[in-house]
């Protein structure tokens, strides 16, 4: 889940999120509503939700062009962007939702919300580790171009006192 931006936004920006989660949530449960028809024995029905929730995967994939332009993303800010949606499912919004389905007397839905919490508690955790990994892999690199330049420049030094 994304965390929607606080504070003013463009409509635009604000259509262009509502239309990606709608594209999102059409993928899905035309995926769900394949799994059932195909249980009730509908082949064709099946795969016809199937090949449209294929569809929709590309018109969400047309939202996240413009709402998260390829250009301005990198593997670390994309895991960053990633363990701050998930932050906010297991911290906020899922305990807030568990909170209202005991007041309103529902186990089932506050049972369900404990899962999501720990499973999104564990994917928060899984992109730390590997933001970690890569943090470390750059800066690895970071030393292997710092030597590379070290290098070059003492080759340069003895050409140029060698003149
Ligand atoms: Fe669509
Ligand atoms: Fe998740």
């Amino acid at each position: 889940m994304t965390k929607q931006a606080s504070g003013v936004q463009s409509v635009t920006i604000g259509n262009l999120e509502s239309a990606f989660a709608g594209e999102s949530m059409a993928h899905i449960k035309y995926r769900y509503f394949a799994k059932l028809a195909r249980e009730a024995g509908a082949e064709d029905v099946a795969q016809a939700f199937e090949a449209t929730a294929e569809q929709e995967v590309m018109h969400a994939f047309g939202h996240l062009d413009l709402l998260y332009p390829k250009s301005r993303l990198t593997p670390a800010n994309m895991l960053g962007i990633a363990i701050e949606g998930e932050t906010y499912e297991y911290t906020e919004m899922y305990p807030k939702f568990r909170h209202l389905a005991v007041a309103e007397g529902n186990h089932a839905a506050a049972a369900e919300y404990d899962e999501q919490i720990a499973e999104s508690k564990e994917h928060a955790e899984n992109f730390k580790r590997m933001l970690d990994i890569a943090a470390k892999r750059f800066a690895a690199l970071a030393k292997v171009e710092q030597r590379h330049a070290k290098h070059y420049q003492s080759v340069l030094n003895a050409l140029n006192a060698a003149m």
